[in-house]
């Protein structure tokens, strides 16, 4: 899910180009780098760790030729180690390739190949492409047929290129991850253009990494495979030519690192479709309304109307948003008839409460913060299993905990969490669905959650989040209320705007407010509703929101329109209706964007707010 490289065209500059390019590509976040050079022969140098250790892993390397790949990787399958770390060889070393995204069916395909007598070295989904790539130039196919037999075989999301011996050319095929082709003049850039003719070609995730060398770049849709040796040639699933054009990037290389956003945060906003389906994709059947999460097969749990299970119930542990992620479990697993408690991390580890029979969940996004780490602790020595709810893998609670499950949202580099968060919400559902509950959830649930990624896209296009936010930007304080599944997000939304608006927020859940909060509510102080479906939980937080109208607060409605909620509030947040669970997600949108707003308009640090750290690794 990282970043993508690739130079053809730059001759001794090549290696400086590549390496410069995955710096540039930095803000994405990664673990390990490497590039591979094709001159007689292919040459890789790889290594955990950031772009510096790449540059000191290069001194001692000699790597030749005039173009290449090169990568920054954000693992999915197995932990940040130079094994891991790509390009990744084949058998012969006759294929390189680099990858972002996952393989959903590379275990299958692996075995198949292990079963021919090829051997890998890592625990990577992606070395299946350079041993599938050379098995089929040892059966006599020609290099690209090769490489596109490989790509065939592959399910799942990829941005690939490849590398192979003899061919003067880079590979490239694109199917959910983002590839983009530069095209500029030999040893110009393209503000002293004195190219003799000769052209020069750059692939990548994105522009940043080759905007200094060239504005005028080709996009790749899914599906589409390119050939760049000398000439750039693109070309559908069946091989047929398509004609591309070439659009000139507007901004210049200074501006680039956030895709275009003015923070990563509203960048992370608008990624959540994508971080979405990444995170069911290959998790859930619609057609059969099934669940498959191999990661927690062996969890089980026993239920009241009988059924044996290995826990007897599920205790969470987690901080901030996660703690928020956690609270919302805890009503999945008591829907499924299965105790279930969240913890603040900090407070379960000052005084634990006995661990039983329970599964002991860590939900982190980092896996690495501290009060965590040290609950999961906790409950480990006192005999409890433990599982890793996160979404970095080789972070601590991962090599630490019992089980993992991953949340598979890419990196995230706002200290507001935002699709981690989504990302969260979702993976407990496939925890729950998996591991608790019965098959009539199943059927209601697998479709909305097929559903959610595109209905978070409606939610993103039609917002008018802004507008309400500029509107209330000067208020005193500001109130978050819900209900059921709703509460949680109502606590997140106020603690996403406290956290880089400055601003005093406090979340309740609706029925609270009425015994306390309320006398703090008058004019200055807009209370924002979530209010789902048109059942007993809506019409009672509607009566919330009449209290609040009648103490003069203003009000914001984010609801899906099912209850007559909008008619008592003075503004509206839509969202398309949806199950229960998964519109706890699309309003928790639609706060993100009031929060971001708020803090935009204030002229706050969005990315990096005052006193706070992405990764708390303190007590
Ligand atoms: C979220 O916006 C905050 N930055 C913070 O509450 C965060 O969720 C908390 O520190 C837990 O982090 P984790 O998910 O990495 O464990
Ligand atoms: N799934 C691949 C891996 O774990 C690629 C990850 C990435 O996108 O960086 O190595």
């Amino acid at each position: 899910m990282c970043g993508i490289i690739g130079c053809f065209g730059r001759g001794d500059e090549t290696l400086d180009t590549l390496v410069h390019g995955l710096a540039k590509l930095e803000y994405r976040g990664y673990d390990s780098a490497g590039v591979a050079l094709l001159g007689d022969e292919i040459t890789v140098c790889k290594t955990a760790g950031e772009i510096a250790d790449l540059r000191d892993a290069l001194r001692s390397k000699s790597l030749s030729g005039h173009l290449g790949i090169g990568h920054t990787r954000w693992s999915t399958h197995g932990p940040p180690t130079d094994a891991n770390a790509h390009p990744h060889l084949s058998e012969r070393g006759s294929v390189a390739v680099v990858h972002n995204g996952i393989i959903e069916n590379y275990q299958t395909l692996r075995d198949e190949l292990t079963a021919a007598g090829r051997t890998f070295t890592s625990d990577t989904d992606t070395e299946v492409v350079p041993h599938l790539t050379e098995q089929g130039l040892d059966e006599g196919m020609e290099p690209e047929a090769a490489f596109r037999a490989a790509i065939e075989r592959l399910e799942g999301s990829y941005a690939i290129a490849a590398l192979i011996e003899g061919v003067n050319a880079i590979f490239a095929a694109r199917n959910d991850s983002p590839l983009v082709v530069g095209i500029g003049s030999d040893g110009s850039t393209d503000d002293t253009t004195t190219g003799d003719g000769d052209q020069v070609f750059f692939l990548a995730s994105d522009v940043p990494a080759f905007r200094e060398f060239t504005a005028d770049v080709v996009y790749l849709e899914d599906g589409e495979f390119a050939r760049i040796d000398g000439t750039l040639a693109v070309t559908d699933r069946d091989g047929t030519p398509v004609s591309k054009s070439i659009h000139t990037v507007e901004w210049d290389a200074e501006e680039t690192g956030k895709s275009g956003y003015d923070h990563f945060m509203l960048k992370e906003i608008h990624e959540q479709p994508r971080a979405l389906r990444q995170c069911l994709r290959g998790r859930v059947n619609e057609l059969t309304a099934s669940v498959d999460v191999p990661d927690v097969d062996d969890i089980s749990f026993v239920h009241p109307g009988g059924g044996r299970g290995k826990f007897s119930g599920v205790q969470f542990v987690a901080c901030g948003t996660s703690y928020h992620a956690a609270m919302y479990a805890t009503q999945l697993f008591h829907e499924a008839g299965v105790p279930a408690q969240a913890f603040l991390a900090s407070e379960y580890a000052t005084s634990p409460p006995p661990v039983g029979d329970n599964l002991v969940v860590g939900v982190s996004q980092s896996g690495e913060t501290a009060d965590t780490l040290s609950a999961l602790r906790e409950a480990s020595s006192r005999g409890g299993q433990t599982l890793a709810l996160t979404n970095t893998v080789g972070s601590t609670m991962n090599r630490e905990c019992d089980h993992t499950l991953l949340i598979r949202s890419g990196p995230e580099i706002g200290v507001a969490a935002t699709k981690t968060f989504a990302g969260q919400l979702a993976t407990l559902n496939l925890l729950s669905l998996a591991t608790a509950e019965r098959p009539a959830s199943r059927r209601s649930l697998v479709p909305a959650l097929r559903e959610l990624p595109g209905q978070v896209q409606q939610v993103l296009d039609e917002s008018n989040a802004e507008a309400v936010a500029e509107h209330y930007a000067d208020a005193r304080s500001y109130f978050f209320i819900g209900r059921g599944y709703q509460y949680p997000v109502a606590l997140e939304g106020a603690l996403k705007l406290k956290e880089i608006s400055y601003e005093h927020a406090e979340g309740f859940a609706a029925g609270e407010l009425k015994h306390g909060p309320l006398a703090l509510v008058d004019e200055e102080t807009p209370v924002f509703a979530l209010v789902v479906g048109d059942g007993e939980p809506a019409r009672k937080t509607v009566g919330n929101i009449k209290e609040v109208e009648a103490r003069d607060g203003p009000v914001v409605a984010v609801t899906d329109g099912r209850s007559d909620a909008g008619r008592y509030a003075d503004h509206v947040l839509s969202i398309p209706e949806s199950h229960p669970r998964t519109a706890a997600i699309l309003g928790n949108v639609q706060l993100q964007l009031v929060a971001y707003h708020v803090a935009n308009r204030l002229g706050r640090s969005i990315d990096r707010p005052r006193n706070l750290a992405k990764s708390v690794t303190v007590e």
